[in-house]
């Protein structure tokens, strides 16, 4: 399994000519990260995402990847693409306000619609395109944003954007956010919470959110990037899982977790998305993302319908590794599904503990802040449909090994 690769030298493209005066900062900024323990590597991946994954030539057993089902390699979504890429060209050529929405395009916001069951979507070349150009186009000066302290980098950079007043609650804190919107009645409110968080593999508490969005007649937005695909009957997320579709208005995503291909959306009700065509700056300013992706998050979204067993699968394996881990004392921070995060406090000793995970042979990244508060820093475990039961029981050995 663990193989050596040829590779060619790393930075080999680098021209190391001295930085001219004005970039100095730059030099001195990047020791200071090195000095922090926060310096991030570069890797270099060959091959395609599968349960193994060969970086920067090292063959390892990965626990890297948002490729939650084991699409992102799958030769089906390759077909797709190719057929697609054969019948229309492979660049989109312009913003999809031009002409830049192909058939492919407007066949996967179809398919997206029709997952999460509402009548409309929006497609993005990304889901961080998705989520800051939607909230950034719903609210503005003098409205004011409701989010979740835990909330995605995309979410945070949609909150700015849009210069409205922010409001960060605490993660998951229910009361806080109804003094919150209490406290603001009579503006225009957005409520923004992830629905699976990002690095906590914590769930939203959606039909509280839900019912505090309709007491006080104020929008929501879940954003599914790390649900869709893996929760709900159809596989459209948390939000259908919960049975709260009606009381969330406003639903984002991205296609290129699960769904494995690339891409975002945003999806409700026909006036909203219409509304956006004119607003959204990400949608209007942007070239459409290339039709042979859009034809590939198609073919991996027909396929949530008749691999149900996947989802299923991967959650009851998760459900498993998570108890196994808590059992033998591991800090996993009441994580709830695929995403289990090894707590290692100081960022010095999640990059230790990553790297004696590659030493055993895993890929399992170490999660730093600015991704994560400071003192929380976190050994990301993500499990997919492609690992096996052995590979989850030989990297929970490998955890408990490190851990005793
Ligand atoms: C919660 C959340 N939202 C949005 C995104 C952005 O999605 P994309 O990678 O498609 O830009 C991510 C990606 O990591 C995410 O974790």
């Amino acid at each position: 399994m663990f193989c050596r690769i040829e590779t060619s030298p790393r930075d080999s493209h680098v021209n190391n000519a001295p930085l001219p005066a004005a970039l100095e900062w730059l030099a001195a900024d990047l020791e200071r990260l090195a000095a922090e323990g926060l310096e991030r590597p570069h890797r270099v991946r060959d091959g395609r995402q599968g349960s193994e994954v060969i970086l920067d030539g090292r063959s390892l057993l990965n626990f890297g990847s948002n490729d939650y089902l084991g699409y992102a390699g799958d030769v089906r979504l390759t077909k797709a693409a190719s057929k697609a890429a054969c019948a229309e060209g492979f660049g989109a050529g312009a913003s999809p306000l031009v002409s830049g929405h192909s058939r492919a395009h407007d066949r996967l916001e179809g398919a997206i619609a029709g997952l999460l069951d509402v009548p409309a979507a929006l497609t993005f070349p990304s889901g961080f395109a998705a989520n800051s150009a939607t909230i950034a186009a719903l609210v503005g000066p003098g409205d004011v944003i409701a989010s979740d302290e835990r909330n995605h980098a995309s979410i945070i950079d949609g909150c700015r954007l849009s210069r409205a007043e922010v409001a960060v609650y605490p993660h998951r804190d229910m009361a806080a956010l109804d003094a919150l919107l209490a406290g603001s009645a009579g503006r225009r409110r957005l409520i923004v919470s992830d629905s699976l968080f990002s690095m906590d593999g914590t769930i939203a508490p959606l039909a509280d959110l839900a019912d505090l969005a309709r007491r006080h007649t104020a929008m929501l937005l879940i954003d599914e990037a790390h649900a869709t695909g893996v929760f709900g009957p159809r596989g459209s997320g948390l939000v259908e899982a919960a049975g709260c579709g009606d009381g969330v208005a406003i639903r984002t995503g991205t296609l290129s977790k699960a769904v494995g291909a690339a891409g975002g959306f945003v999806a409700g009700h026909a006036e909203l998305i219409r509304w956006l065509r004119h607003t959204a700056r990400g949608w209007i300013f942007s070239t459409a993302h290339p039709p042979a992706v859009a034809a590939a998050a198609t073919r991996a979204i027909d396929l949530f319908a008749t691999e149900s067993h996947r989802r299923r699968e991967l959650l009851e394996r998760a459900a498993v590794f998570r108890g196994r881990l808590a059992a033998a004392g591991l800090e996993i921070g009441g994580a709830e599904a695929q995403i289990v995060p090894i707590i290692a406090g100081a960022a010095a000793a999640a990059v230790a503990l990553s790297a004696e995970l590659a030493d055993r042979g895993f890929f399992a990244p170490a999660i730093r802040p600015p991704s994560v508060p400071r003192g929380k820093s976190l050994v990301r475990v993500s499990l997919s449909w492609l690992h096996t039961e052995a590979n989850l029981e030989t990297l929970a050995d490998a955890l408990i090994a490190t851990h005793s």
